[in-house]
């Protein structure tokens, strides 16, 4: 049975494939057609699946969205009602949603074939279910409590639920406007963050920050019951396109969130690029610590209605994961199973395990084991891409490939790692990685000047060999998606200077040999010579999204700084190597 799950028509447009209740393929749109959090119809993606299962789109038996804007529409209409400069735009809204919704006739045209040849049944799935379905149905658990929270998805902002078997149960919903997503944007934007996506960079600059403003923000945002709730005088009031648009060309733009009594309270906007003050520090101190208290408030509930050891989290928030790293102390929860993929692309996932497993009642048996789900290539279209780009490289065996580029990084290099298949998720994960020494104190600036060009208080990452974890880090719950941050220990500082943020914690991929073996033994090839069983790893790209195919990764170590670059069995070194 071939089900094929979309994220369509909103940010992180993606695709899914489902073989008899299996991710055999997944991957977001952007990857492909390289616009940053494509919003449009996932086109290529769709066609990757069907490549990737051998099928054409008349043999899919069910196709899964992520989405049901007939969801919550009593919640809406309310909202609408009693904001009547909002009605009109919620008409268009409506109307907007309604023309997507002709799946089958978007697919055929997509794909150039009648729409009658097209057999598929289709499903459409509330935006939260479908995150909380992508952690619980790839989690190890037939029974955990599940969580989803990010800006704002069918009108709901956070949803909790019981998840046993089968099935999800909802218990509980935040409906807009009270959003944690939109409070942490709001935020963002007004301390010069206003691009989709950019809140990752401003948890970065909170540890910089102090507790100056915790006080006045806590009038902003304030917890109850059970939930929290926003001020909304220090918002604009909620339009027609819940807190962004999308362009006729697929690109995302984000609206301005806050109001002038932002300003009242907090002074002038910083503008974007300008210096970086210890006034927007502070905000986002004061944010984060704000955002963490109510993320904690919200997870005791659940715990509360779920007494579980085990949590399966999703949403665009759940990528928080300073606050991830946090979980364990400050909550029950002893596990947490967190969707690689937990922005809107991985509504692909979630809503076709969902249509298997609740709708159609098949049983469960796969779990993510990995995020690899996306396309791979073969070594002569490797060899090809690299011809053709007229570059001098060598073919090298396994065990000399690792030698080679363990040594590389061990003497200071930054070698592009291009292997296997591309990580499903917003984190390279050591297949489509720039891999680099941990240890060396001038690190982050060499890789700043030479190819991320990223702000001076982002962190890079380190990927930690499974066995050594608790040696180096002050939690040993594995983080095998990237998405905990923990403590550094003391006298471990020293050897992962480079990947040591201010406030002594890292964002570390734990790296398990059976997860990615090659992975794996290169991080040991740099041990043996090191003594640290750690490298630096930061996504492949340069200001795009990460590189998918041979092509990209070649054209990203040409225009930049790279001293080299291992593509499958293939290594090539700028010359003056
Ligand atoms: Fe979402």
């Amino acid at each position: 049975m071939l089900i094929l799950g979309l994220n369509l028509f909103h940010a992180d447009a993606s695709a899914a494939m489902v073989q008899d209740g299996e991710v055999i393929f997944a991957v977001a749109e952007e990857r492909l057609n390289r616009v940053r959090h494509f919003a449009g119809f996932p086109t290529l993606a769709v066609k990757a699946c069907l490549d990737a299962a051998g099928a054409k789109i008349k043999d899919i038996d069910h196709v899964a969205i992520g989405q049901d804007s007939d969801a919550n529409l009593a919640r809406k209409v309310q909202y609408a009602l009693a904001n009547p400069a909002k009605i009109l735009n919620f008409i268009r809204l409506r109307q907007r949603k309604s023309a997507m919704r002709d799946v089958r006739s978007l697919l055929a045209g997509a794909l150039d074939v009648d729409p009658v040849t097209l057999r598929f049944q289709e499903h459409h799935l509330e935006h939260h279910i479908a995150h909380i379905a992508s952690a619980y149905y790839c989690s190890p658990w037939e029974k955990a409590a599940g969580f989803s929270y990010d800006g704002s998805g069918d009108f709901v902002s956070t949803m909790m639920a019981r998840c046993a078997g089968n099935d999800i149960e909802v218990l509980e919903r935040t409906f807009l406007p009270h959003s944690l997503g939109s409070f942490y944007t709001m935020i963002c934007e007004f301390i010069g963050y206003r691009k989709y996506g950019d809140e990752g960079k401003v948890m970065g600059l909170a540890p910089y920050g102090k507790d100056t403003y915790c006080q006045q923000m806590a009038e902003i945002i304030n917890r109850r019951n059970g939930g929290f709730q926003l001020e909304l005088d220090y918002f604009k009031p909620l339009g027609s396109n819940q807190g962004m648009q999308v362009l006729p060309d697929g690109t995302v733009r984000l609206v301005r969130h806050f109001s002038d009594r932002m300003v009242k309270l907090f002074g002038e906007p910083r503008e974007p690029y300008a210096e970086i003050t210890q006034r927007d520090m502070d905000l986002a101190y004061a944010m984060q610590h704000h955002f963490e208290e109510a993320f904690f408030h919200l997870l005791n509930e659940v715990h509360r209605e779920v007494p579980s050891p085990n949590l399966v989290m999703a949403g665009g928030c759940a990528l928080n994961s300073v606050a991830n790293g946090k979980i364990f102390d400050q909550t029950p929860f002893r596990n947490a199973w967190i969707q690689p993929a937990a922005g809107d692309e991985g509504l692909a996932i979630g809503a076709a395990l969902h249509t298997y497993h609740s709708v159609l009642k098949q049983p469960r048996r796969y779990q993510m084991k990995n995020s690899y789900l996306g396309p791979g290539f073969c070594h002569p279209r490797i060899e090809s891409a690299l011809k053709q780009a007229k570059l001098r490289y060598r073919k090298l065996e396994q065990e000399p490939l690792l030698e080679t580029v363990a040594a590389r990084i061990a003497a200071g290099g930054v070698i592009g790692w291009f292997q296997g298949r591309t990580e499903w998720g917003p984190r390279a994960l050591g297949n489509r990685s720039i891999l680099a020494h941990p240890g060396l104190p001038n690190m982050k600036d060499t890789l700043n000047a030479r190819i991320k060009h990223r702000e001076w208080f982002r962190p890079f990452a380190p990927s930690i060999l499974a066995e050594h974890q608790s040696e180096y880090f002050e939690r040993d719950h594995p983080s095998p998606f990237m998405l905990h941050v923990y403590k550094i220990r003391p006298e471990k500082r020293t050897q992962l200077c480079a990947v040591n943020h201010v406030d002594d914690t890292g964002r570390l991929q734990t790296v398990a040999r059976d997860e990615n073996p090659l992975y794996y033994e290169l991080i040991q090839a740099f041990q043996r010579r090191t003594g640290i069983p750690v490298v630096l790893n930061t996504s492949f790209n340069e200001n795009e999204p990460i590189v998918c195919t041979p092509e990209d990764a070649i054209t990203c170590f040409q225009r930049t700084r790279m001293d080299g670059v291992a593509i499958g069995p293939f290594l090539a070194l700028k010359p003056e190597n």
